[in-house]
């Protein structure tokens, strides 16, 4: 799914990667959690101004789902807006309910005044992910939360229990509402560059992270009582303030974003499901729809930190801060914020590359064939889907291998299980992209099950683009800027990339 502008282009790889697997209810012993979540409208005023947003049980973001390995989760959405509602839930894998993952042409829209009744499972999976809705820029109002997937008690995670788990939401957003939004693309415009960004639902200094650096007294007694036993422990860690894990996600709909906490490095530790080799950065690169894990230990002076995001690739640089607060603390946060990145794509495409999964970790791995060691497959296809930003009929489209996607009145997945003809056509967009007109239609490709795909994105446009495989995992072997060519190939990763749902692709200049 490109998250910026057009949330259609999910449909496609939906179908493609997962039309085959069949409508079968959720299994097995493992535990079950209930939600019952009301859907309503509600003000909020994270930009100061006061404007309408979505709420999910009376919350900006939504409720946090945590979750372990394996959990069924039941989810009654009741909708109580005037328009139809739907929710996707990301990384998700749901690999036994795919038609459930909420993008029209998966389900039915949840109907105003109706209810739908969700069944999913966190099958063989770890890590940070957030739901959101994906109709009519709802998410653009709110309407999305974050989710974690805790390792099962007996896999252990490649690092000590964090003394706590903070989420992240971090995103843009306008001060138009959602139907105006909707509108401005509707009638054939690109979307403006966003007021401002927001955290949490907050806006500047809206929120507070609150860290304990641990008690010092006791970490000299312990550390004394160590000694006299002789036992040469160091136990520096403990002395050096507790380490904290904070989970991001970029929420947002049109701009990259970069987070950084003042006088702090992060250690990553997992992307989307993945355990990472655990490098240090002082600032980090997320794209729309992307998670990531950093452990952050509070070992600086007493005082309080901004925590902050700005946008990135922007014509203008948006920023907003939270607070990065010591238990003990009597000092508000002061001086200039961190600086971010100041070079443009080269050091974002670094920084991407860096990322390693750590192989000797245990816990599920994330792809659903199990493929390891994913290098030694020979993918049995190669697709290249080319984003590009047309005009069809004079307005502003987007289209991808020239095909412009529309919705059909049936859901693609309907018309699968129920084989309704008419609604779509199995090959109905190229393998490879062309330089032919683009037009509007509803593309759909074949591919088939349990097959090992090369999957090419070209990104035709000159601003960084999302695509979100719904539900799925895959494994990000290559990236860099310009056109891609079979020579690329001998500069994949073969051996240690992650798997994740969401990756960016850099603009072709
Ligand atoms: C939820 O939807 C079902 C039909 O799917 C309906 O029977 C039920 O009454 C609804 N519940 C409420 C509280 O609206």
């Amino acid at each position: 799914m490109r998250e910026k502008n057009n949330v259609h282009y999910s449909l496609m790889l939906t179908v493609t990667l997962v039309c085959v697997s069949t409508l079968q209810s959720v299994y097995g012993d493992n535990p079950y959690r209930y939600y019952t979540w009301k859907i309503t409208y509600g003000d909020i005023y994270p930009l100061g101004v006061k404007q309408q947003g979505i709420l999910i049980n009376g919350q900006f973001p939504g409720p946090q789902i945590d979750c372990v390995t394996n959990d069924n989760l039941i989810i009654s959405v009741y909708n109580y807006l005037n328009e139809p509602f739907l929710i996707s839930w990301n990384g998700i894998q749901q690999r036994r309910n795919s038609w459930q993952d909420g993008v029209y042409g998966t389900t039915c829209p949840i109907l105003p005044g109706k209810n739908f009744t969700y069944t999913l499972q966190a099958k063989d999976q770890i890590g940070s992910y957030f739901y959101f809705p994906s109709l009519g820029m709802h998410k653009a109002a709110g309407g999305y939360g974050a989710i974690r997937v805790y390792s099962r008690p007996r896999i252990p995670v490649p690092f000590a229990q964090p003394a706590q788990d903070f989420t992240v939401l971090a995103g843009d957003l306008y001060k138009r509402s959602h139907r105006q939004l909707k509108y401005i693309l509707d009638s054939g415009h690109d979307l403006p560059l966003p007021d401002g960004l927001i955290i949490n639902g907050r806006g500047w200094n809206g929120y507070t992270f609150t860290v304990n650096q641990g008690n010092l007294l006791t970490c000299l007694v312990t550390k004394f009582l160590l000694l006299l036993c002789f036992i040469f422990v160091t136990f520096s860690t403990q002395c050096a303030g507790k380490t904290y894990r904070f989970r991001i996600s970029n929420v947002g709909i049109a701009t990259s974003i970069n987070f950084r906490i003042q006088g702090h490095t992060m250690k990553l530790v997992e992307v989307e499901g993945s355990h990472t080799l655990q490098t240090t950065y002082t600032s980090l690169d997320i794209h729309l729809g992307q998670s990531y894990s950093v452990l952050v230990t509070a070992n600086q002076p007493p005082k309080d930190y901004y925590v902050v995001v700005s946008s990135r690739f922007t014509r203008r640089v948006l920023t907003t801060t939270a607070v990065l607060h010591y238990s003990n603390s009597w000092t508000k946060v002061s001086g200039p914020l961190p600086g971010g990145p100041t070079t443009q794509i080269n050091w974002s495409i670094y920084q991407a590359r860096s990322i390693r999964w750590n192989l000797t970790a245990s816990g599920p791995r994330p792809n659903p064939q199990g493929s390891y060691h994913y290098g030694l497959i020979k993918p049995s296809r190669t697709i290249m889907l080319a984003n590009s930003a047309p005009y069809i009929n004079g307005k502003q489209r987007y289209a991808v291998n020239s095909v412009s996607y529309t919705d059909p009145e049936t859901p693609l997945k309907l018309a699968d299980y129920f084989n309704i003809g008419g609604v779509y056509n199995l090959g109905s967009i190229s393998d490879q992209p062309y330089n032919g007109n683009a037009y509007i239609g509803t593309p759909v490709m074949a591919a088939n099950f349990r097959s090992y795909i090369e999957i090419i994105f070209q990104n035709w446009e000159n601003t960084v683009q999302s695509w979100h495989i719904d539900g799925y995992s895959f494994f990000v072997v290559g990236m860099d800027g310009g056109q891609w060519t079979p020579a690329s190939r001998s500069r994949y990763n073969l051996r240690d990339t992650v798997a994740r749902c969401t990756t960016q692709v850099c603009p072709n200049t």
